[in-house]
């Protein structure tokens, strides 16, 4: 179990006037200078505009880009911090060089934001010299970034142990989320699982099978299963020297009563890009020269059909080229079956990683999941059931 900032609120000190280090994931995408998407700015407010109504001096630690342990103007996070004050609707400050001393001539109540923790050499190598001195700065720390808990830096595990240490909103709901999907789930279970390459997806796919009562292999990685199963998939995306580990894994979810969905009827096109011309086929007709863009109609409703059997979806990945449309198709459609069972209580939807969370957007479902992550690589590893070590330091 980890501590909440309930808990340190109710800390019989307070944080009233006291430094209270909060790491958030402020590594948003930018165009020409500006934030291009404020997600992840949105899911900050809750922890910092908290802290900040209990008085508390609110200093927001966070990465940005791979600056390798140098300063590098350009991944500052200035101006990301002037985007946080503008999504905030309230001042947020921004300190290059903090020391003790600026941070005691804060007013309590503020929120300032430290500059690109990855500016100092120490960071990834969560070298306890500067873990040392920025906890040296803070009374408290609070990790709200679940999406960068997969690493065991210094302001995303190593302070865990120097300071009192809780979680913040958005780590709580994530935490939250996860555990009703994968941990102490609502059986039946689903997962869709889709992308281009099953070699991403290894150890999502082996950990899975051992979990849920469907897998749903969409995408790229589908045609790897069922060229291994020895079907001609023609010119698809496909990994040909995966098949022994397709099998393996076929196998294995056949061993643990998983059963595995891919798809029988699909899209295909001789070429690659938006409204080219295509047609569905079933997988046993796919000619030499066309590929696998999405998965057909019939199969879709197949699966529609499973998922309204289910209690809980875990979701990685769309099923089809879902950028070129028609290809996302499939995605679109399943998505919103999985959007509507939710609605009407039946179903349970934890949704994550990059590609996935625009493809729910696309399908404008995103807000009808139980829960969409903001997470990409940590999504990933928590799905491949790996313990993620920011989030294993909270539980101290
Ligand atoms: C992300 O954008 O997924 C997180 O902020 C982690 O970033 P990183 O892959 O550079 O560690």
């Amino acid at each position: 179990m980890f501590k909440t900032i309930d808990d340190l609120i109710a800390d019989r000190h307070g944080v009233a006037g006291k430094p209270v280090l909060v790491r958030e994931d402020l590594n948003v995408p930018m165009h020409e200078g500006r934030v291009s998407d404020d997600t992840r700015l949105r899911a900050a407010m809750p922890t910092l505009a908290e802290l900040a109504d209990h008085g508390a001096k609110v200093l927001v630690l966070a990465h940005f880009g791979r600056p390798k342990g140098k300063v590098d103007p350009e991944f500052t996070l200035r101006p990301i911090a002037e985007a946080l004050g503008e999504v905030m609707g309230r001042h947020v400050g921004f300190l290059a060089s903090p020391d003790r001393h600026a941070i005691d001539v804060l007013e309590p109540g503020s929120i300032t934001v430290l500059e690109n923790s990855r500016f100092y050499p120490g960071e990834e190598k969560n070298d306890p010299v500067l873990a040392r001195q920025m906890a040296s700065l803070g009374d408290f720390y609070v990790n709200d970034a679940f999406s960068a808990a997969h690493r065991a830096h210094v302001t995303t595990e190593g302070l865990a142990h120097l300071l009192p240490a809780f979680a913040g909103r958005a780590m709580e709901a994530e935490l939250k989320a996860l555990e009703a999907a994968l941990g102490k789930p609502e059986h039946p279970v689903a997962a869709v699982v889709g992308g281009a390459k099953v070699s991403t997806k290894l150890d999502v796919l082996t950990h899975l099978v051992g979990k849920v009562d469907h897998l749903i292999i969409g995408g790229g990685m589908a045609n790897t299963f069922l060229a291994a199963r020895g079907v001609d998939v023609g010119k698809s995306l496909c990994e040909h020297d995966l098949a022994d580990t397709a099998n393996a894994i076929l196998e294995a979810a056949d061993k643990a009563n998983c059963t595995v969905h891919l798809p029988y009827d699909v899209v295909v096109a001789k070429e690659f890009g938006a409204n080219v011309p295509c047609h569905t086929a079933n997988v046993h007709e796919v000619a030499a020269d066309e590929m696998i863009l999405d998965v057909g109609a019939s199969a879709v409703e197949a699966l529609s059909d499973v998922l309204k059997t289910c209690r809980t979806l875990v979701w990685n990945g769309p099923l089809g080229a879902f950028e070129y449309p028609p290809f996302d198709t499939a995605t679109v459609a399943l998505a919103r079956t999985a959007a509507a069972l939710t609605r009407e209580g039946t179903l349970v939807s934890v949704a994550g990683g990059g590609d996935t969370v625009a493809a729910l957007n696309h399908a404008g479902v995103a807000d009808d999941f139980s829960f969409v992550s903001t997470a990409g690589g940590a999504f990933l590893e928590w799905m491949e059931g790996k313990v993620l070590p920011g989030v294993k330091a909270l539980e101290g």
